[in-house]
This record gives C-alpha cells, sequence and structure tokens, in this order.
C-alpha cells in the first residue's frame, strides 16, 4: 500500500527537519560538497519550496520554480530514507506536474544525478545533457526535461 503524504509550503521552523532529510540521503545521493548550497538555497525557500508530510513528521521536501527564460525547475527533491520506494517519490512528481499544469503548463527542467534519472524517466523525463562528476566526485549530472501540457 503506497504512502500518500500531504503538502504544506516550507517554512523556516522546517530547515532542520530538511537539513536532516540532506544528511540522511549523503553521501549515496548527494555529494558532501553540496550541503552549503542547500543550506543557502533553504534561506530563500519560504513561500515556494514545499515539504511533504507522512505521520505529521517532515518526510520529504521539493520545489518548482520558475526557471529564467521560460519554464519550471524542480529543485532539490530529496525523501527521507524511512519513506523511500514507497510511493512518496510518485506522489512529489503527481504534485510538481499538477504545480506546473496550473501555471499553464510547460517544460519542467530536472537536475538529476545518475542514481536518480531512472525515477524520472518513469515520468516522461527525457535526458538533454549529462556531464560526468557534474555534481561532485562520482556524482555525475543529467539534466532532464517533462514536458507538461
Ligand atoms: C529519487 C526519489 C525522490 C524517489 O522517490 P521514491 O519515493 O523512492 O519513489 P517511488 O517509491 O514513488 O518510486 C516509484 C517507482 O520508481 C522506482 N524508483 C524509485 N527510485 C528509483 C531510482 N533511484 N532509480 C530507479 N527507479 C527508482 C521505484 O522502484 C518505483 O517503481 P515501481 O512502481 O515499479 O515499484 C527518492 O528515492 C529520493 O529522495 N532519493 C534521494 C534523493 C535524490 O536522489 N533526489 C533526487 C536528486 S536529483
Amino acid at each position: 500500500m503506497p504512502i500518500d503524504p500531504l503538502f504544506r509550503f516550507y517554512q523556516p521552523s522546517d530547515r532542520a527537519a530538511c537539513l536532516d532529510l540532506f544528511d540522511a540521503n549523503r553521501p549515496r545521493f548527494f555529494a558532501p560538497n553540496e550541503r552549503t548550497d542547500y543550506e543557502a538555497f533553504l534561506e530563500t525557500a519560504p513561500g515556494i519550496y514545499e515539504v511533504c508530510l507522512v505521520d505529521e513528521g517532515v518526510a520529504g521536501a521539493f520545489g518548482v520554480y520558475p526557471e529564467n527564460g521560460g519554464g519550471f525547475r524542480l529543485r532539490w527533491i530529496l525523501l527521507s530514507p524511512r519513506v523511500q520506494r514507497q510511493g512518496v517519490g510518485s506522489a512529489v512528481m503527481n504534485h510538481a506536474v499538477h504545480r506546473v499544469r496550473s501555471h499553464g503548463g510547460g517544460t519542467l527542467f530536472i537536475g538529476a544525478s545518475n542514481l536518480s534519472a531512472p525515477f524520472f524517466a518513469r515520468f516522461g523525463a527525457r535526458v538533454q545533457a549529462a556531464i560526468l562528476h557534474g555534481w561532485g566526485l562520482g556524482m555525475h549530472r543529467v539534466d532532464m526535461t517533462l514536458h507538461v501540457d
């Protein structure tokens, strides 16, 4: 039975929970050097970034941001390892697609990694470019796009 998360916008009080999500996913999914980027990102997160709640606790986070030049970008999607592979990521992707659609549709840009690209491909995202070690040593960057009508 897949987990059905709730969603709400990020608040500054979620910062510690989000950094815990990040720490729980490194070094497997994120390069160590990315933590300072995420910390800086969270400073600007209120209002657009979202968290997903499972059993009333923060179990994941992600955001759909307008992209310079048009379209949208899915940023910093990360889930607690305790809920991974139980349908929460799929619920997040459906929610993200809904967000893009509610703004009239368009291209959703995704900066994936070699580990997460197969997940996004399941939702129709296509690889546009790949950069070896693009996120850090051993973590390859895979740029993908998902068209939303
Ligand atoms: C990538 C991530 C968001 C996927 O979320 P999830 O809740 O585990 O995904 P779901 O359970 O909804 O999986 C849906 C399907 O995709 C598959 N899948 C999930 N993650 C996958 C991956 N990394 N590679 C290949 N398939 C994957 C699942 O097996 C499932 O398949 P099924 O329907 O045949 O059972 C989550 O694992 C995560 O947060 N990973 C760590 C952080 C990360 O890598 N974020 C992306 C940064 S670019």
